[in-house]
């Protein structure tokens, strides 16, 4: 199966998991090998990194108590054919709960500067990766929130893919409700285009992995 992963990075169980389902829905759609899983980080604490090099020191992934590793770790073991990002605008980019989730992925990559570090990288060069977001106000800081993520996206390896522009963005058309991007049906729209270009990128880039062989 090609497995397809979305983040839905909000604190509460709203707009950005419409959005991340209706990508991940449009990503299902195009085949019945394509198979999609939904992490959502409502109800869920992760903490920044602090840069303690308590993972170096004691050769294990972060070390802090809270949700982070149950978070992450459907994007490592196994990593995935696709991932999708959704996020909110706060402050016309990411909330802070996404930049700790990125932040802490830096223990996963401590082999490439301390040699007896006992994990390796995760291979994410074969993992398309797109991104979707979802403002309240039209002009709120969507885009910039979008490319933020691609920006993580690409310094860990990914495979960005875009949609309508660079992702699928949307708002909440100024209306207060957990549910409003629903309305947005151009923000609806955005959101399947990045889950089809994501789940199209994920199925070539497995059909063209070497084998065990090579
Ligand atoms: C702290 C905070 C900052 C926000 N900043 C912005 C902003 O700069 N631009 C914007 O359009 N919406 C902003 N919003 C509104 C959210 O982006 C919007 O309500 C979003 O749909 C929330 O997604 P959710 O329903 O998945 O939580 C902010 C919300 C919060 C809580």
């Amino acid at each position: 199966m090609t497995r397809i992963v979305g983040i839905a990075a909000s604190p509460r169980h709203g707009n950005t998991e419409i959005l991340v389902k209706e990508a991940l829905r449009a990503a299902q759609e195009l085949s019945e090998t394509i198979a999609v899983e939904l992490v959502t980080f409502a109800g869920k604490r992760i903490e920044p990194c602090t840069d303690c090099g308590a993972c170096v020191r004691n050769k294990t992934y972060c070390w802090k108590q809270d949700d982070w590793w149950e978070l992450i770790k459907p994007l490592v073991e196994p990593v995935p054919a696709g991932v999708i990002i959704g996020t909110p605008v706060y402050f016309f980019s990411t909330p802070s709960l996404l930049r700790a989730y990125f932040e802490r992925c830096t223990c996963l990559f401590k082999q490439l500067w301390h040699a007896d570090f006992p994990f390796s990288p995760p291979d994410w060069t074969r993992t398309a990766a797109g991104t979707v977001a979802v403002g309240f106000h039209r002009h709120g800081g969507v885009e910039h929130a979008l490319s933020s993520v691609h920006h993580v996206l690409l310094t860990n390896g990914f495979v960005c893919v875009g949609g309508d522009y660079i992702g699928g963005g949307a708002w909440q058309l100024e209306e207060d409700s957990l549910d409003a991007v629903l309305k947005d049906r151009i923000g609806i729209a955005a959101a399947r285009l990045v889950g089809e270009r994501v789940g199209t990128t994920a199925l070539l880039l497995q059909g063209g992995r070497p084998s065990a062989k090579g």
